[in-house]
């Protein structure tokens, strides 16, 4: 047994796609760093943060990569599917187009990825709840017929955050 604090057994690479704005950075950064900021720059190419998570004593380290939402900063992102064992796809509950966009993130992601993929909707900004514009109940009915875990989160709150990465890294184990 290595006591190394960077040894692990398994290494899993999880990529988070979806629209500009809704959240894919500002979800990793609390889930990597605990930190929320009001104001972030758009993601440009790829970020990469990694973490590790210990299940049945096994060490798993995640190489998480957050993707740009905006088409402009998007570069060769068929190398950024390659080998992921699971996805996140962030929609935002306030944009109804962003959840509509969905559909489009998931073909992109099917077509890039070799194999079975675990996949994960995320309803992000669930603390704006004035501005709710997609439904809890919509969601999770478009997520049972096209197969994906489904959960909503608030990086502002902190609020199902850990529970999303522990729920698809448990499942990809
Ligand atoms: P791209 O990198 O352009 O694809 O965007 P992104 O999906 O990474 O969005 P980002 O994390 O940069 O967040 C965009 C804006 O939404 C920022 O102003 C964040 O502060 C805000 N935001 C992110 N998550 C939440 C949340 O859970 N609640 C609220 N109220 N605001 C959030
Ligand atoms: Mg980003």
């Amino acid at each position: 047994i290595s006591t190394s604090a960077d040894a692990y057994d398994y290494l899993f690479k999880i990529i988070i796609i979806g629209d500009s704005g809704v959240g894919k950075s500002s979800i990793l950064l609390r889930y990597a760093r605990n930190e929320f900021y009001r104001e972030t720059k758009p993601t440009i190419g790829v970020e990469l943060a990694t973490n590790f998570m210990t299940i049945d004593s096994k060490r798993i380290k995640t190489a998480i990569w957050d993707t740009a939402g905006q088409e402009r900063f998007k570069a060769a992102s068929h190398l950024y599917y390659r080998n992921s064992l699971a996805a996140f796809i962030v929609y935002d509950i306030t944009n109804y187009n962003s959840f509509r966009n969905v559909t489009k993130w998931l073909t992109e992601l099917r077509e890039n990825v070799n194999g079975d993929i675990n996949v994960t909707l995320v309803g992000n900004k669930k603390d704006i709840r004035h501005l709710r514009a997609v439904t809890t109940e919509e969601a999770k009915e478009f997520a049972q017929n096209e197969n994906l875990e489904f959960i909503e989160t608030s990086a502002l709150e902190s609020e199902n955050i850990e529970l999303a990465f522990k729920n698809l890294i448990e499942k990809t184990y």
